[in-house]
């Protein structure tokens, strides 16, 4: 099964003319705003395509850093999110911009998002590759989307099924297990 090419959702070149124009308004905003300096903050493991396609084609100065988050679904409180990797540096008084792969329920954004408002940057943005709207169980507060999605399982673009098809240049749909 897993050897097997899954099925095209959203093609590479959807993908591409996407990350495109996210790119050109994600750095017109930042203009406009008088933002010397963004920091994208990606998400491991999952956004680093999406992040890598995106900061090349950014025009305003751009840094980046990664986090990486842990799901617990068991325990006395399913869903709840930590962070296993921290940023390098402080970034207070920093344009931040997450850059995360999907909004599945969007436990992980709402908790990324509370976590680094709190160090108090300059600005806090959140954008994300996909979501699936009809999961989504917190409110998140999204910025700039790549596209959104049916309920289905997808890979490819960074997107894993337990850690395969993650370098597809295309976004696929595997059956569910
Ligand atoms: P959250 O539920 O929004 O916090 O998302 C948790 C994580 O679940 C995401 O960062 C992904 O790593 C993973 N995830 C959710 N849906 C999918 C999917 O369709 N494909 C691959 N990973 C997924």
């Amino acid at each position: 099964m897993q050897r097997d090419l899954p099925a095209v959702l959203i093609p590479e070149a959807t993908i591409q003319a996407r990350v495109q124009a996210l790119a050109r308004e994600i750095s017109a905003d930042y203009r406009d705003a008088g933002a010397e300096e963004v920091l994208l903050v990606g998400v491991l493991r999952g956004a680093f395509i999406f992040l890598a396609d995106l900061s090349r084609r950014m025009t305003v100065p751009r840094r980046v850093d990664f986090v990486m988050c842990s799901t617990y679904g068991g325990g006395t409180e399913p869903g709840s999110v930590t962070l296993v990797m921290d940023l390098r540096s402080d970034v207070r008084g920093t344009h931040i911009l997450i850059v995360e792969d999907i909004v599945d329920t969007g436990r992980t954004l709402q908790f990324l998002t509370k976590a680094l408002a709190a160090r108090g940057p300059a600005s806090l943005k959140t954008c994300a590759f996909v979501r699936k709207p009809d999961r989504v169980q917190v409110p998140v507060p999204l910025d700039y989307l790549g596209f959104d999605l049916p309920d289905v399982w997808v890979v490819g673009y960074g997107l894993d099924c337990g850690d395969f098809h993650r370098t597809l240049p295309y976004l696929g749909t595997v059956p569910t297990h």
